[in-house]
């Protein structure tokens, strides 16, 4: 995709490391690490980080149509890291809303969008990219259930494999993102969208709603039928499971 690469072996976040990187070297550019010592996840959350076992990588790039250009970017990567990650063999795998990937049900993949800049003028995002690939048991507590593509194929997956795959496949769905925008992409996005028709519960803080997902709309909020009717909700700071 002809993006600059800097490969670290620690670093503390990919994610920091790329927004740092933003004052000096003129993006698109890769950060990858074989381990991170302050990986972030998204709500403030730490995303476990052992060293060489999975992948993480953080894409900076320069939004040249201001905020127009971030509608539905996050769920357009999870998509495209769903059809990498579909490219090394992998199969019941799916996307919830916003930008999380389930592997049999439990999360296999992490997406962390960071701005930078002014959305109404020159604009930068950091996407970073977290996909437990070869990890099998973890040191900390980890809030959830959680998965790796080791553990779904019972085979040892091969990283730099997994990291080309992933970058055709980002290079592919960010281009069609940028040149037809996130309603082009729509459908293939609810196509894979596992709680598609289901009853969930949205939460933010203390907020929580009630309704059955009908959808994301043009800009991927997520479209839930409530007892209020049709409403569309966005924001990183969002949650949703299932009732
Ligand atoms: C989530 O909470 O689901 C998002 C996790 C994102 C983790 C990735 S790993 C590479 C990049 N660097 C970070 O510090 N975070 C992202």
């Amino acid at each position: 995709a002809g993006w600059k690469l800097f490969c670290f072996d620690r670093i503390d976040s990919t994610n920091a490391e790329a927004l740092r990187r933003l004052s000096a070297d003129a993006p698109p550019f890769l950060v990858t690490a074989e381990g991170q010592s302050a990986g972030r996840g998204r709500r403030g959350r730490d995303w476990v980080s052992p060293f060489a076992e999975n992948l993480y990588c953080s894409l900076a790039l320069r939004l040249d149509g201001g905020a127009r250009q971030l509608e539905g970017l996050s769920l357009v990567v999870g998509l495209a890291v769903l059809r990498a990650l579909q490219d090394v063999g992998l199969s019941d795998i799916g996307v919830k809303w916003p930008n999380d990937l389930l592997a049999a049900g439990k999360k296999i993949t992490g997406i962390l969008l960071e701005l930078s800049g002014d959305p109404a003028d020159v604009c930068y995002v950091v996407i970073g990219v977290g996909i437990n690939t070869n990890m099998q048991a973890v040191a900390q507590e980890i809030g959830q259930p959680w998965t790796s593509v080791r553990l779904e194929s019972g085979v040892l997956c091969d990283r730099t494999t997994l990291a080309l795959r992933l970058v055709a496949r980002l290079g592919e769905y960010l281009e069609r993102h940028r040149t037809q925008g996130f309603s082009a992409l729509r459908g293939e996005w609810e196509a894979n969208h596992l709680w598609q028709g289901e009853r969930v519960v949205l939460a933010s803080g203390v907020q929580h709603v009630e309704g059955v997902v009908l959808g994301v709309d043009h800009q991927g909020a997520l479209r839930l039928q409530t007892s209020a009717g049709e409403q569309c909700y966005s924001g990183g700071e969002l949650s949703l499971r299932l009732h």
